[in-house]
Order: structure tokens, then sequence, then C-alpha cells
């Protein structure tokens, strides 16, 4: 099955998504479609990073393994497709654990420290004790996540770009210690950015579970009916007759992802001469929405029903994720003059 794979285009990226549950649409349009239309074009590791959703959530991990779980019906139900790339679960690789360790002893304290999404995450989640080893290590890992593959690049959200500059800057220094007269090991891997619509919450904030603001992918379509037809919209349109600026209105935005030029145009127009009210409005972006959903929702459900495949798919990935990276650990035990490991390998 790998065969379609190799033989893709000589390029390979990898991206991991945290385990942080069922899905948005936020999450489909920032990160999803591009996986599909990626996997396609190039060698494509894609994995669910739960390790990552334990740095913050080590207090309940029991939730994981389902967050892990739904995730993975989301990414087969968009239409990621096991035979067109390797997808995995990060945990199953162990190999990430390990040149976690050996990056680790490498890189300075002061590094991790100086990581925006540290700062943040720890203002932010103040009252979760994230004082610890792990949470700092964060981009750590996920640096031995990538690197582990050799990627040429990391397709990621906006947020994550400093996440790959640390990884370069850690590859630079891991070779700047131990391959100073031999070829360099890693690529230094750039950031691919994904051209995505920022698709805003249903306030008009950035779609965000912690917001209270999002549509599930898989959400149930009364509910989002209901949701989109509480929405907020411009409140100078107290009265039906009053007219409004879509600028000004978190439905204007969702017709930009959703809507065709002609509808945009009746909405533009319509809004600002009161000629369509807000129902009326709304209307257009119900549907496109449910019908977004509705292939997605019926293909998460035939995977949904067949555990056997599911366990299949994952044995499948992790095994070919398994190869590579024993491989590239091989040369890094090799380089850093470590005992050859006898134990994991096949
Ligand atoms: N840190 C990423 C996020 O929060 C998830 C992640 C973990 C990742 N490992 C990765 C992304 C490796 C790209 C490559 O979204
Ligand atoms: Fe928003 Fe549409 Fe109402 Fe204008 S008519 S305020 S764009 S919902």
């Amino acid at each position: 099955m790998y065969n379609s794979v190799s033989s893709k285009k000589n390029h390979r990226i990898v991206s991991g998504a945290r385990a942080s549950g069922r899905l948005h649409l936020g999450n489909y349009h920032g990160i999803l479609k591009n996986w599909v239309e990626l996997q396609s074009k190039f060698e494509c590791y894609f994995f669910i990073a739960d390790w990552h959703a334990l740095t913050t959530q080590y207090e309940h991990p029991q939730a994981i393994a389902s967050n892990t779980r739904e995730m993975l019906l989301d990414i087969l139900g968009v239409g990621v497709d096991p035979e067109l790339c390797t997808l995995f679960v990060q945990s199953q690789i162990p190999e990430h654990a390990e040149l976690h360790l050996l990056l680790s002893m490498i890189t300075p304290l002061s590094w991790l420290e100086r990581v925006p999404t540290y700062k943040e995450l720890r203002q932010k989640l103040k009252e979760q004790h994230l004082a610890t080893y792990g949470f700092l290590g964060y981009p750590a890992l996920q640096t031995a996540d990538i690197v582990i593959y050799k990627p040429e690049w990391v397709p990621v959200g906006e947020d994550q770009v400093p996440h790959i500059e640390l990884t370069r800057e850690i590859v630079r220094h891991f070779h700047h210690l131990y391959c100073q007269d031999k070829p360099p090991i890693f690529p230094e891997p750039q950031p691919l950015l994904t051209k995505t619509s920022k698709m805003p919450g249903l306030d008009g904030q950035k779609m965000s579970k912690s917001y209270h603001n999002v549509i599930e992918l898989r959400e149930d379509p009364v509910s989002v009916e209901h949701k989109i037809k509480i929405m907020p919209t411009d409140p100078a349109r107290v009265r039906r007759t009053d007219p409004g600026e879509p600028e000004k209105c978190p439905v204007w935005r969702f017709h930009q992802t959703y809507s065709t030029p002609e509808v945009q145009e009746w909405v533009l127009e319509g809004c600002r001469t009161a000629g369509i009210g807000c129902i009326e409005c709304k209307r257009p972006v119900i549907d496109a929405v449910l019908r977004e959903q509705a292939p997605i929702r019926a293909r998460a459900q035939e995977y949904e029903r067949n555990e056997t495949e599911i366990k299949l798919i994952l044995k499948r990935g992790a095994e070919h994720a398994r190869e590579t990276a024993q491989a590239t650990l091989k040369e890094v035990r090799q380089v850093m003059g470590l005992i050859e490991s006898n134990v994991g390998t096949k």
C-alpha cells in the first residue's frame, strides 16, 4: 500500500494535531482541509499528538484516549486517506520519546523559556500548575516529532511558526555538536503556512473551544441550525427596517467562507439597504454548513462502525512511521557515539 506513497513527489512533510477532542469548523478550514490537499502532492506523515495533550492535561489523562479517537474519526471523516499518507498516533511511536530525550540534553532552557506560546499558555492557564518539565519541553518534543521523519516542510498555523524556528535552531545545534566532520543528519524544516480562510467563531472571535463559540465538524444538524440562528449580528439592526454593515457582523465572515460572489453581493447590498432581514441572510450559511458537514459525518460514521478497520489503519500507520523513525534514531545514536540499541527494533 505504501508504494503509492514512496513513488509520490520526493518532498516529505510532517504535521501533528494536538489531541483535543472533537474538531470544529475552524480546525477544518485551518488545518484538515489542507492535509487532504497535501496528501496527494507530497509524502505525508500525519499524526495525533496525544503526548502533547498530556503536557496540559496530566491531571486528567483519562479523556485523552477518547479525544484521540474522536479526532481520528474527524480526520478520516474529512477525507484524510490512510492509503495516501502515513496516519498514526504519537504515543504509538516510542522513538519520538527517545529522540526527545536526546534533544533535551542539548537544548538550552532559555530557548524554551522564550517561546511565545509557553509564556502565553502559562499565563492563560494559571490555575493549572504548568510549571512542569514536560510543559516547558513541549517544543522540544515537537522538534523530535518533526525531525525524526526528516521532512522538508511542516504545515502549521501562524501560531506554530516559533516552534518550527526553534526546531531549526535545535537541528543546527545538534549538527554543530555531533556532525562537524560528517554530513548533517537532518534537514532544517520550513513551516508551510496554510492559506487558511480565517474562520471566526459564532461570536466573531477566533473559533476556539475555550471561547465556547464553535460548531463541531460532526455536530448534529438541528444544533448547527440553532446556533447559527441565534448568532449575534450587527447591533445596529435593531428592527428589520434598520440598515446594517456586514463588516460589523460575524455572519458576514461565514458568508466570506461559504458563499458564492453572487450571494455575497446579495448580502452586502441587502444588509446595507435593509432589503433583507438577518434570518433571511443566515439561511444560505446554514445550508452551506450543513452541506459541507453531511459527507464528513457519513464517512466518519462508516469508520465508527468498523472498529477493526480503525485498528488496522493505526497499526499500519504506526508500523510505517516506526520504520522511518528507527532508521533516523540509528543514525543519531551513531553520530553521538552511543551504543547500538538492541531493544524495540525489528
Ligand atoms: N504543537 C502543535 C499544536 O499545538 C501540535 C504538534 C505536535 C505538531 N507535534 C507537531 C505540529 C509536529 C506539527 C509538527 O498544534
Ligand atoms: Fe449580518 Fe446579514 Fe444581518 Fe447584515 S443582514 S447584520 S450581514 S446577518
